[in-house]
């Protein structure tokens, strides 16, 4: 294990994203910033290059990636739109929305899994828009980091994760939003499913289309929201730091707490000043939950505690997508 790290990162300058968008083009794979979270981009149309994506992320080949394209004039070459995904991108692109659609015969299976679907993807993020146009190519891209560990929202996530398996890593700072794209299964127009929570919520997808959107929240997650613990095992791996993950309806009384255990609040508690004691955004406000949340999992699991124990978001909406992802930090089987 004493593979040396490739990876450079490169600043987003006029040059080095022309050299990055070449190399894009000649088959080569680029960790590029989003608005949601960093994504391991590689020519979607390529199915060598969407290979290396596969094996860079030690992802399971069941497993389907999102395509990105740089206009919604670009979805009809990769899928088979709808009047219902039209409305979508029109209001929420560029931004953290994936639809899921028919997809065409230029897509490799290999992207979309065997399946004969494909998800679709218009960035927001000024360097993901700007490396699209100059590729020239709709761009295949997961979450930048090893399968089943918490989504990159800076480079050196990324680096951390990949950066002896990839060479190229475009710094773009910290994601604006943190979470991954809210994804909507509109292969059936007439019966949108909501497949991922995200900061697109339920209710604006709704407000949008004029009809109810399905989420089949599973089973589990209905314990972990009254204060129920989460046995291991019962959500696949996903989005998880090696540290167990508790979560809590509430954090309330702090007295008896061990020193070894960390804990998570939304808001700034009371005694906050405690070395155990953390917290995702002063005031409790979930953007800045969402914006941090990936970041503050990575670093209290380089911190060696025993236990983290995180406090549900409360409300719905974006609080939805929050939960979402802290139910799956949990679910992992130790
Ligand atoms: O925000 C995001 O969506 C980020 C950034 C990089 O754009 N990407 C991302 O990709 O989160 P990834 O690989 O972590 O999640 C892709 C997920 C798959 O795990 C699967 O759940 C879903 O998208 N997906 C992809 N293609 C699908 C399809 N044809 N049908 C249903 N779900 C699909
Ligand atoms: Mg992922």
């Amino acid at each position: 294990m004493s593979k040396a790290v490739s990876a450079r990162v490169y600043q987003p300058t006029p040059r080095n994203l022309a050299f990055l968008a070449r190399r894009l083009r000649e088959g080569e794979l680029v960790a590029m910033p989003t608005e949601t979270v960093y994504g391991l981009a590689g020519n979607a149309l390529d199915a060598g290059a969407c290979a290396k994506i596969f094996r860079a992320k030690d992802r399971p080949a069941d497993d389907p990636l999102i395509v990105h394209i740089h206009a919604v004039a670009d979805l009809e070459q990769v899928a088979h739109a709808n009047p219902a995904a039209l409305r979508l991108a029109k209001k929420f692109w560029p931004g953290p929305l994936t639809l899921v659609l028919p997809k065409k015969a230029s897509v490799p299976s290999l992207v979309t899994a065997g399946r004969d679907s494909v998800a679709v993807r218009m960035p927001a993020h000024p360097i993901a828009r700007r490396l699209l146009k100059l590729a020239g190519l709709p761009l295949a891209a997961p979450s930048a980091n090893p399968f089943g560990y918490v989504s990159p929202t800076t480079a050196g996530h990324v680096r951390q994760g990949l950066g002896r398996r990839i060479n190229y890593i475009i710094d773009g700072g910290s994601s604006q939003i943190g979470l991954e794209s809210t994804i909507v299964d509109l292969r059936r127009p007439e019966k949108p499913v909501l497949l991922r929570p995200g900061a697109i919520t339920k209710a604006q997808l709704e407000r949008t289309l004029g009809r109810r959107v399905k989420f089949r929240r599973r089973a589990v997650a209905k314990a972990t929201a009254h204060g129920g613990q989460l046995a291991p095992g019962m959500l696949e791996r996903h989005y998880s730091p090696r540290t167990p993950v508790v979560l809590h309806a509430a954090l309330g009384e702090l007295d008896h707490l061990a020193p070894r255990e960390a804990f998570v609040f939304m808001g700034r508690p009371p005694r906050a000043q405690r070395p155990n004691i953390f917290w995702l955004d002063r005031r409790g406000d979930l953007g800045g939950v969402a914006r941090r949340l990936f970041a503050t999992l990575r670093k209290l699991d380089a911190m060696n505690f025993k236990t983290i124990h995180v406090e549900l978001a409360p409300g719905d909406g974006l609080a939805d997508a929050i939960n979402d992802r802290l139910r799956r930090a949990a679910a992992v089987a130790r």
